[in-house]
């Protein structure tokens, strides 16, 4: 029997990570849909698309193509853009992107298309609110915002990427804002999921939480 796991919360909340984690662990596909509006913003700055620019991005979408593989690489077009979707330049302009309601619709159909007949692990802000309401396990993640700067300064510095830690505070701040207040699908816990504050827990803390949280849900052990 195939099953679904939603995994949201607010940017740098871990949600990727653990999604990953689980997902190697259990033998499960990991979506990462994030990326995927990450990849639709990335596009536009390569074209000079303004990310504000409502009727120029919708105009984009009959044109996309894109791929996530088992191994956690992102394809638009054809071109990977696993490494470019993570700039600061995608992050600065990525919520208006997602804030448009077409670009959204475009993605939920692609990202319900790729769960049909697996078991799946998906993480994102609206995939137990929108996307899969249907999931038998929603986790809503949150830590506090300084904590999740740190966490995404520290993660830039391990991958030689730019940034200092007040810029990536403010971005996500922003992010933060913009997310949770759009009209459509915003970032907001599912009535039914199970609230995580990872602030004070390690990645493998967290991992055990989810699998308890999951195992609880199905109503066996899982490893
Ligand atoms: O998880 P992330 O930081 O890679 O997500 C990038 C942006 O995409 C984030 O600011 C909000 C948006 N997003 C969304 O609106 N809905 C999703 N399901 C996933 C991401």
């Amino acid at each position: 029997m195939s099953f679904s796991v939603a995994i949201d919360g607010p940017a740098a909340s871990g949600k990727s990570t653990i999604a990953k984690e689980l997902a190697n662990g259990m033998g499960l596909v990991h979506i990462d849909t994030g990326a995927m509006y990450r990849a639709i913003t990335y596009l536009c700055l390569k074209r000079g698309i303004d990310c504000q620019n409502i009727p120029q991005v919708n105009a984009l979408l009959p044109e996309i193509n894109i791929e996530l593989t088992l191994d956690e690489k992102v394809f638009i077009n054809g071109e990977d853009v696993t490494t470019a979707i993570r700039s600061s330049e995608v992050s600065d302009n990525v919520s208006y992107i997602a804030a448009i309601k077409e670009v959204r619709l475009f993605l939920v159909d692609l990202q319900r298309e790729m769960t049909k007949n697996l078991s799946i692990v998906m993480d994102g802000r609206d995939i137990g609110t929108y996307v899969l309401p249907q999931a038998e396990i929603k986790i809503f993640m949150i830590a506090s915002v300084e904590k999740r700067a740190m966490r995404r300064y520290l993660e830039n510095q391990k991958m030689g990427r730019t940034g200092n830690y007040e810029e990536i505070l403010s971005n996500l701040k922003k992010r933060d804002y913009i997310d949770s207040h759009r009209d459509f699908a915003p970032l907001k816990p599912a009535e039914d999921s199970i609230i995580l504050d990872t602030s004070d827990l390690s990645i493998p803390e967290v991992v055990t939480a989810c699998k308890k949280i999951i195992s609880n849900k199905l109503g066996k052990e899982i490893v």
